[in-house]
């Protein structure tokens, strides 16, 4: 069943006509919809109403009036909100994704939208998706202003192929994912995620997901304890803290985020690193519930075939594994001819449809460093859709 919330535009119409009566009272309607009081809906038929501007015409919809399109360039604002995220590298993202007017960009992690602002405030209109209601409900409520341009779905972006083409979208000219947590997740002590906060073992993204993170600590196997904390996170210490896990549910299950730090802090002291000992743990367990590589992987090999010829794919990755399966994705995708030592010749590349825009990722500069000290660890690659 594929679940969608957007937003919804109020018509903007001078003279009152029996239809726009009608799509009047239909929009009122809906608007009981709007953020904080989403529907789930399951057909193709409820994904129709609740698109802003009409099932198919995503890429077709007529220009709106001009004053309702002009592209803005005042710096983006988050309004009366409080806090959720701040975007990273996002001067690089724009000129990447190059927003403008008649252009339609999706971006497949919403947050607090941030990114889709900026986006928007250039004149694009911007499909979204994010899998955690949280985000839904705060980057609706912030992108309301332009609810004529925006859309939001919940959805995990590896679905994001069905989700579109049940919203009709046919073809893009940006794609834009920034993976990962938001800030709020690790500010929330309640969803589980920081190490740092007493909190629910949890770590679901999106929290109606079945497998918590506690579910993995209190039943998974020591191999596969160690297993996941070495292919999600590297953790050079995977056996000993799989030892340890195992050794201590035996005698009381693990419950909180700070039950499971402290006892990894205790068999692996910090010895003046800068890393809290249990951050690697905590990354594996993030990845493991969420399924954040998989994820990462079905999308990278969907999304180029959703790009116009010249339409541009951006994914910024928080770390070496993330950034290494978008590396890897690319440099096939961009590769004109494959090999393989049992062949007797190079074979001509049937994925290869992108030109890389970065042969090296891109990193934050100092000025962002200095203003937003998690953008330490972003990277950002980017590529563009060859012409047919
Ligand atoms: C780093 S934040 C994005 C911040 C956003 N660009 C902004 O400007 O605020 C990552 C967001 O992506 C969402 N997310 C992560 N993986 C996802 C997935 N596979 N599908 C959908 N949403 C995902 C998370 O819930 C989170 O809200």
């Amino acid at each position: 069943m594929l679940l969608a919330r957007a937003t919804i535009a109020s018509p903007l119409m001078t003279v009152p006509s029996l239809g726009s009566v009608l799509a009047e009272s239909w929009s009122r309607v809906l608007g009981l919809f709007q953020v904080g009081v989403w529907p789930w809906f399951g057909t193709s038929d409820a994904m129709d109403d609740l698109m802003p501007w009409g099932r198919g015409s995503l890429t077709s919809r007529p220009a709106p009036p001009s004053n309702d399109m002009e592209p803005s360039n005042e710096p983006v604002s988050t309004r009366d909100l409080p806090f959720y995220h701040l975007p990273v590298l996002m001067q690089e993202v724009l000129d990447m994704l190059q927003p403008a007017p008649g252009k339609l960009i999706f971006d497949g992690t919403l947050g607090g939208g941030g990114h889709s602002e900026a986006l928007l405030q250039k004149g694009a209109r911007v499909v979204a998706m994010d899998q955690d209601d949280a985000a839904l409900d705060y980057a609706g409520e912030r992108l309301k202003p332009y609810a004529d341009r925006f859309c939001a779905l919940k959805g995990n972006f590896r679905d994001f192929a069905a989700v579109l083409g049940e919203a009709g979208v046919t073809g893009l000219d940006g794609m834009l994912i920034d993976i990962g947590v938001s800030s709020h997740h690790l500010d929330a002590a309640e969803r589980g995620f920081s190490f740092a906060k007493e909190g629910p073992l949890d770590m679901r993204m999106n929290t109606s997901a079945p497998l918590t993170a506690a579910d993995i600590v209190n039943t998974y196997s020591q191999e596969d304890l160690e297993r996941i904390m070495r292919e999600n996170a590297e953790e050079p210490q995977a056996r000993r803290i799989a030892r340890a896990i195992v050794h201590d549910r035996e005698k009381q299950p693990f419950t909180t985020t700070l039950q499971l730090a402290e006892m990894i802090a205790r068999i692996c002291p910090q010895h003046g690193r800068k890393k809290h000992p249990a951050t690697l743990t905590f990354q594996a367990l993030r990845c493991e519930v969420n399924q954040e590589y998989n994820a990462l992987r079905e999308f990278l090999a969907a999304a180029t075939k959703w790009l116009k010829p010249g339409g541009r794919l951006v994914v910024i990755s928080f770390h070496s594994i993330e950034d290494r399966i978008v590396k890897q994705a690319f440099q096939h995708q961009s590769a004109a001819f494959i090999d393989r030592p049992e062949w007797p010749e190079a074979k001509r590349n049937p994925d290869c449809t992108l030109r890389l825009l970065t042969k090296k990722p891109i990193e934050a500069g100092e000025i962002e460093l200095s203003l937003n000290p998690r953008a330490r660890s972003a990277r950002l690659r980017a590529a563009e859709r060859l012409p047919e």
